[in-house]
């Protein structure tokens, strides 16, 4: 069964139609596109015999279960997918220490987890799928990754196709798609997403209307430290990042999501970020947090903003 057939308010006609010209490009056999699918195809005759998504690290077979040539193939689509953003993870017993300890985030995230079991989830900018590995162990019926980027979609496809959970789905899909979701989700994550959107109310907004009445939104997102609903506005990059448009307080992050009409809105989380969490590792050879920011004043980014921390939001749509 597609799993668009759980989600019977969306707009099937628009999405199919999204879905088969991703997938008409997918096939043109362009090199940008071969460079991953190819990675993936080379894999794809193994399943894994066991998976295990309860802990930090995100395991998927043991060490045990692959042939010397299929480890080998395995390893190689792995390393084809660096730089890996999201982790860790156990795949066939090669351990991938990611860019960022993602572990840490949904540990942050757990004590206001609603309950999944049975609910129809979407995570929009799911990247690899770590985060969505992570929900599956709280048996939700289906949950939907938004994620445009070739990289990221491959290697979630690959991981997937080894672990074999078909309550997860990943779409070549971004936040600006979610509006053809109607009164579809029970529960949203919305994480690292909003300061890289022009407009984030109306992003805000829009994934409201896809939102089913008593759907819960959670938002994790880059700030600045400081009482005052302000949001800073970067003249061209925040910590090295281009694309980065407005970074809020915590309290600007809140009137965002009361003024994009949800409700009992509540920042339950925020913390200061560091180069424990995110950092160049063996599978990440490029330049992280330590390079992002001021070497001489760590409380600001390399431009003089105020260095990041993260904040953490809950909010309901009204039954
Ligand atoms: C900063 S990362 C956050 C990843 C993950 N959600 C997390 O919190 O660790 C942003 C992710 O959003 C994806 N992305 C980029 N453009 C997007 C869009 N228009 N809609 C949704 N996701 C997008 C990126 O490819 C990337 O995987």
């Amino acid at each position: 069964m597609h799993y668009l057939n759980l989600l019977p308010q969306a707009d099937h006609q628009k999405v199919q139609a999204l879905l088969q010209e991703k997938a008409q490009w997918l096939a043109l056999g362009k090199k940008g596109v071969d460079r991953f699918r190819l990675s993936h195809e080379s894999v794809q005759h193994i399943r894994a015999k066991r998976y295990d998504f309860s802990g930090d690290v995100v395991k998927i077979g043991g060490a045990d279960e692959l042939s010397d040539q299929d480890r080998k193939k395995v390893y190689k689509a792995m390393r084809d997918y660096m730089p890996w953003r999201k982790g860790p993870f156990n795949i066939f017993g090669i351990e991938i220490d990611a860019e960022w300890r993602s572990e840490r985030k949904w540990n942050r995230i757990l004590p206001e987890l609603p309950d999944l079991q049975g609910k129809i989830v979407a995570d929009i900018g799911c990247n690899n799928g770590y985060y969505m590995f992570r929900m599956a162990h709280h048996k939700p019926k289906l949950v939907v990754g938004f994620e445009p980027y070739l990289q990221h979609y491959f290697t979630f496809k690959t991981l997937n196709s080894f672990a074999g959970k078909e309550n997860l789905a990943c779409e070549l899909l971004g936040v600006e798609h979610i509006g053809l979701f109607k009164e579809s989700f029970d529960v949203v994550f919305l994480m690292g997403i909003l300061y890289h959107r022009s407009s984030p109310i109306e992003a805000l907004r829009e994934i409201r209307t896809a939102m089913k009445p008593g759907g819960i939104l959670l938002v994790e997102s880059q700030g600045i430290p400081g009482t005052k609903p302000v949001a800073l506005f970067p003249e061209k990059r925040y910590a090295k990042v281009p694309g980065t448009y407005f970074v809020p307080t915590g309290a600007c992050l809140a009137n965002w999501l009361s003024r994009a009409g949800f409700a009992q809105v509540q920042i339950f989380f925020s913390h200061q970020m560091s180069s424990q969490e995110q950092r160049r590792t063996e599978w990440m050879v490029f330049e992280s947090y330590e390079d992002f920011i001021d070497s001489r004043e760590p409380t600001l980014t390399r431009e003089g903003y105020p260095a990041p921390i993260r904040i953490f939001a809950r909010a309901e749509i009204p039954s």
